[in-house]
């Protein structure tokens, strides 16, 4: 390690050394630099390069207010400079679990010298920032810069996705209503809420179980997430797209499943299932072509907070479809960020099969204990000390590689867009 140190080369995380030789650093996105010594303010080495053109699960871990959103916004400004080559090849969906995301679209102004020490300059991206329906005006009034609302198509809605969402057995009365009902709606083709209610009530059911999926569905109504002319999830992940999807207000109806949980699980399994289909297509084509000719991209879904959406001990519609993407995501090209700030209560399934894992100041005992008993030996004691011995300085990281099967602790890059995750403070400067 010593001996890379010196060459002053980059390194480079994520990409194996036969993809190197090939193609070099193309695909690769600029997140820090290699830490050369110790203490708070520490000499700053090669710059660290992370592979964006394959599949990987990566974890962002650490203690609450040390850089984990932060990175998140690096990461996700790097993807959005990919060359047009591998960018037109990528799509990415960010679950923006505190609404902080929509910031990228602001240059980092303030930081312009510190910026230039690395080499970068402010910078405003395009991208596509949706919020919740009923969140809309607010936003528009606040003139903050949205895009437009998010909602489900109700024809990525199947059965079990509506059993889910309301806690529903197939086996029982009321659930074998609303899954007559959602079928009868599937026949017409496009259908809205509105429809499953007159469906449900003009059954001849049990006038009980009438009224307990109908208040059901009218509580589904009011969240105004399911729409039958909202964009189909296949729409939503063009190539070269950057959605950020603002999740912060979809709140846990009663009764049902968090309707965040339900957000992922949708578009993890469209987009689970899409690309599997695609990856069929462009495997005809390199056969066929000696190319690889595809129109759905590579999919990076970026998921802050990610303990809500892939818990360790209950079950969650979110948990299965993730679980898929980390399985076999592979091979139809599905990646995954996942930031927690608890990794105790993160699924293990995440912990035990991320590829790179950044971890920024991690104190708790249980979470550091939770992490090295499902790490590899290489990293060993090594990882639990350079975890305890990180100063304090926010942005600092322990950089895991399971590629290259190396540990760097690194500096993570200052942002050319606005960081939206700035605590709030009574505190008005005078
Ligand atoms: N790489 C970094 N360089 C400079 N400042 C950083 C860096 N990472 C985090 N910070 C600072 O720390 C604050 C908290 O970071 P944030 O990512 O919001 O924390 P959390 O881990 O809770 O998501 C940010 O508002 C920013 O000021
Ligand atoms: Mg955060």
């Amino acid at each position: 390690m010593v001996v890379d140190v010196l060459s002053g080369e980059d390194v480079v995380v994520g990409r194996k050394e036969s993809t190197l030789r090939e193609f070099g650093k193309r695909g690769t996105g600029f997140i820090g630099r290699v830490v050369m010594s110790k203490g708070a303010n520490p000499v700053l080495g090669r710059r660290v390069l992370m592979d964006m053109s394959t599949s990987h699960v990566m974890l962002v871990l650490g203690k609450r207010g040390y850089g984990k959103s932060y990175t998140l916004g690096v990461i996700l400004e790097e993807l959005a400079s990919l060359p047009f080559s591998v960018k037109s090849r990528t799509s990415v969906i960010v679950i923006d679990t505190v609404g902080i995301f929509w910031t990228m679209k602001v240059p980092n102004t303030p930081q312009k010298d510190l910026l230039e020490k690395w080499g970068l300059q402010p910078k405003a991206f395009d991208v596509n920032v949706l919020v919740p329906k009923s969140a809309l005006p607010f936003y528009l009034e606040h003139e903050m810069p949205v895009d437009g609302y998010f909602a489900i198509n109700t024809g990525d809605m199947g059965i079990e996705e509506w059993l889910g969402l309301f806690n529903l057995d197939l086996d029982s009365e009321a659930g074998a209503l609303l899954a007559g009902a959602v079928a009868e709606a599937e026949e017409k083709g496009s259908y809205s809420v509105d429809d499953l209610i007159q469906i449900v009530r003009n059954s001849d059911a049990k006038p009980h179980i009438k009224k307990s999926v109908e208040m059901r569905l009218v509580a589904a109504k009011s969240w105004q997430l399911f729409d039958p002319n909202a964009p189909r999830v296949i729409d939503l992940v063009k190539p070269g797209a950057i959605n950020i999807i603002d999740v912060s207000t979809f709140k846990t109806a009663l009764g049902s499943a968090s309707l965040r949980e339900v957000v992922v699980a949708i578009l993890g399994k469209r987009i689970f299932e899409e690309r599997m289909k695609y990856r069929k297509v462009e495997e005809i084509s390199e056969i066929r072509e000696g190319k690889n000719i595809s129109r759905m991209p590579l999919v990076w879904m970026i998921i802050d907070e990610a303990h809500l959406f892939m818990p360790r001990d209950r079950k969650s519609l979110s948990k299965e479809v993730l679980s898929d993407w980390i399985r076999v995501g592979r091979q139809p090209g599905l990646s995954l960020i996942l930031a927690t700030q608890r990794i105790d209560r993160l699924s293990d399934d995440a912990i035990t099969q991320a590829d790179i894992i950044l971890g920024h100041r991690i104190t708790s005992y249980l979470d550091i204990k939770a992490l090295s008993a499902v790490r590899p030996t290489y990293v060993g004691e090594s990882l639990d000390k350079s975890l305890a011995s990180l100063p304090h300085t926010r942005g600092l990281a322990v950089l895991l590689d399971d590629v290259t099967e190396k540990l760097w602790v690194i500096r993570v890059r200052p942002r050319m867009s606005w960081h939206g995750g700035g605590s709030a403070s009574a505190l008005v400067k005078l």
